[in-house]
């Protein structure tokens, strides 16, 4: 038996190499020796964009398109969408009656977004109870480890205490308490050297073409102190060296570096090396991108769902029974 493992993403739009460097890389490594569930959190998407009006279906087929072309196997992981498995909204309906207020109001992460996402309404119920659904999401599952980045640990540490608390009240153990798998979601920043993010307009696509990729980096942030060739950059500081060190091979990568170092190499030649190493990886994603059709990401979602269901109609009818049975 490998140890079950799960792990969610909002359906926000396409996905950038940041995504890629920092989750889905752990995701396709994790997928070979674990038992994966990975699934597309559209309840959780909600919760911040309810006003959006989005179609969250379709750009839930896009996100697990998006996985599949990225190297994600339906072979090996199982695929689905939060909403099509209603367990998930019965166990968080039972956690939300043992959890205490004062957890959910002191978590750091809730109270950064409510900063940073001043300019939306999320001073909701759903919002405020955002890591009550998450607990749902792995508690389900007896989930042994959850991949998440360095935002999501207040939420994962919610979650075994929520584990512990249900435990505690009803005399069980029926919930393990799941371990977290960090991955380095700041490992790449965007082109202007802040995190990479849509709403930043500092990303570099999965699904940017060979040229987009050149211009992109072409704006790309330098060292500041490199005007000429001819003098002396150092490359710690510059964006594009940082790619190099994550996607070209590393004799290349200390090659740049001295060549950098000793004004040997323009900028505009090191971008082009930059872009060549970026779309050498991009390159076999846009080609399964082309051949995955809409019916087999559409049997694949089927699929996973069918298998989730199994497991969380099981657990589902373990918790019920000491909820509802009494002593
Ligand atoms: N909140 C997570 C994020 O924004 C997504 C998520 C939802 C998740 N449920 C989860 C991650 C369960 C891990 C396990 O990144
Ligand atoms: Fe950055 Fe390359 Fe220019 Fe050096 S040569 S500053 S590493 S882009």
């Amino acid at each position: 038996m490998k140890n079950r493992l799960v792990s969610g993403m909002r359906p926000t739009g396409k996905l950038h190499l940041g995504h890629y460097v920092g989750v889905l890389e752990k995701w396709k490594d994790l997928q070979n020796s674990r038992d994966s569930l990975f699934f597309v959190a559209d309840w959780h998407a909600l919760s911040t964009s309810y006003e959006d009006r989005l179609n969250l279906k379709n750009l839930s087929i896009d996100l697990v398109r998006d996985w599949i072309s990225s190297g994600i196997d339906p072979e090996k992981a199982s695929l689905f969408i939060q909403s099509q498995v209603k367990e998930h909204a019965e166990l968080y309906l039972i956690l939300n009656m043992i959890t205490p207020l004062g957890w959910l109001e002191r978590n750091p992460t809730y109270k950064d977004q409510l900063q940073q996402l001043s300019g939306k309404d999320i001073n909701s119920a759903g919002f405020l109870t955002y890591p009550v659904l998450q607990s749902a999401d792995v508690l389900l599952y007896d989930a042994i480890e959850v991949p998440i980045g360095e935002d999501q640990r207040p939420h994962l540490e919610i979650s075994r205490e929520i584990a512990r608390r249900f435990n505690f009240l009803y005399g069980s153990n029926i919930f393990i308490e799941p371990k977290e798998v960090l991955s380095e979601t700041s490992k790449l920043n965007g082109l202007d050297g802040r995190k990479m993010s849509k709403s930043y307009g500092n990303s570099i696509y999965l699904s940017d073409n060979k040229d987009e990729v050149l211009i992109k980096l072409k704006a790309g942030k330098t060292d500041p102190n490199r005007i000429k060739k001819t003098d002396l950059g150092n490359p710690e500081v510059c964006i594009i060296f940082s790619y190099h060190k994550e996607f070209s091979n590393i004799d290349e990568v200390n090659e740049i570096a001295e060549s950098c170092k000793t004004g040997k190499i323009g900028c505009v030649d090191c971008k082009k090396r930059c872009s060549v190493s970026i779309n050498n990886l991009l390159e076999p994603m846009r080609e399964r991108q082309i051949n995955l059709n809409d019916n087999y990401i559409i049997d694949v979602i089927e699929n996973g769902k069918n298998r989730a269901s199994q497991i969380a109609k099981n657990k589902m009818n373990e918790i019920n029974k000491i909820v509802f049975d009494g002593k």
